[in-house]
């Protein structure tokens, strides 16, 4: 791992604090810009796209050349875990993920499991090259992967859900079934996630997109232990490189996933009010969030308004500017040039 790579995020994750924000935005390469949309017709399908190194590699890119965010964010999916370990995956088109049978939970071959990941790492190192090469050398790397309670709903459900009923089901009447999947997914994404950053990724983010379908005790099982375990395995091999947890819908549980889990920072949601996170979790570790999706799609006076909120709350303490889920479809992209003028007003 490239031992110079200090950008700003990684700085404010070491506690550092700046005159305006860190930001990057959650789905920042993808349908609302053209070029993506261009780069994806060439490559055929969305997971042709994640699994081939180059285009990977320029759709990373994309936002990057267009608007300057501080940080990269390799351009691949959650689900390539659970396709790698061999369950088979499609994305039909407006229908989001499909998911094949569970697969065999007693004998994982971890060898292969690499194999059929070699394009993301491959993706990896292009990216980092690549951004070097265009000038974007103090531009951060994030990797990442879905944490293992979200990574299980697809798995288990198979498709998307709102409540994932079929995992919550599992989870309660065949404990010890739902906890060799986790534990599975436990070793794998800790190998995933440090073969990235030998690869050139310099911060991670876990996301726990559905963290919070789970009463407090499930969540502390299914959340909290596993990610924990994760946490404490990259720090052991990997003890420089931040991580950043983002137990998404966590609610009243945000502190104490943040003192368990020992995750660097914390993303938050849409629904955290700015405030709440400066009074209970900054004193814990660096924050990053939350503006709302659909605010930045409606633009104009009430985006900078809800902008400026979120920047004095956090102003002088170690937080980055990111939304509070990933960017939608139709945000114009104008907008999201007008957030980033904003945030970096002084
Ligand atoms: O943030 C980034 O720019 C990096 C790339 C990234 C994607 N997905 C690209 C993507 C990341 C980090 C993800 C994470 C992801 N994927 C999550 C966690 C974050 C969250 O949104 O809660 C989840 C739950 C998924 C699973 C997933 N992938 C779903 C449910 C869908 C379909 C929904 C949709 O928006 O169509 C995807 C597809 C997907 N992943 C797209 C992109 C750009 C759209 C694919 C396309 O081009 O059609």
């Amino acid at each position: 791992m490239p031992k110079n790579m200090t950008g700003k995020l990684y700085q404010t994750l070491k506690g550092k604090t700046f005159e305006t924000p860190a930001i990057w935005l959650m789905r920042q390469a993808g349908r609302y810009l053209p070029e993506y949309l261009e780069t994806r017709a060439k490559a055929g399908s969305f997971l042709d796209l994640c699994y081939t190194p180059e285009l990977a590699s320029e759709v990373t890119l994309q936002p990057i050349r267009r608007y300057g965010f501080d940080a990269a964010i390799l351009f691949s999916d959650i689900l390539t875990v659970p396709h790698a370990l061999g369950q088979h995956l499609e994305f039909a088109q407006n229908h989001g993920p499909q998911l094949g049978e569970l697969p065999p939970l007693d004998s994982v071959d971890f060898s292969m499991f690499h194999v059929n990941l070699s394009p993301v790492y491959e993706a990896v190192s292009t990216i980092r090259a690549q951004l070097n090469k265009e000038g974007f050398s103090s531009t951060d790397l994030i990797g990442f992967s879905g944490a293992p309670w979200t990574l299980a709903c697809y798995m288990v459900d198979r498709q998307g859900s709102k409540d994932f009923a079929k995992t919550r089901i599992m989870a309660l009447t065949d404990e010890p079934k739902f906890q060799r999947l986790v534990d599975i997914l436990v070793e794998a994404i800790s190998v995933y996630l440090a073969h990235q950053i030998n690869r050139g990724a310099n911060v991670i983010q876990i996301f726990d997109s559905w963290a919070g379908v789970l009463p407090p005790d499930q969540f502390r099982k299914w959340v909290i232990a596993p990610t924990q375990k994760i946490v404490s395995n990259l720090h052991a091999t990997h003890p420089d490189t931040p991580i950043i947890g983002f137990p998404k819908g966590a609610g009243f549980l945000y502190d104490e996933y943040v003192k368990k889990t020992g995750v660097t920072a914390v993303g938050l949601d849409t629904q955290t009010p700015p405030e709440y996170a400066a009074k209970n979790l900054l004193p814990l570790c660096p924050v990053q969030g939350n503006l709302d999706p659909f605010t930045l799609m409606a633009g104009g006076a009430e985006l900078d308004h809800q902008t400026d909120i979120i920047k004095s709350t956090f102003a002088g303490k170690p937080y980055i500017f990111n939304l509070g889920h990933g960017i939608d479809k139709d945000t114009p992209p104008e907008n999201v040039a007008r957030l980033i003028q904003r945030v970096r007003a002084a």
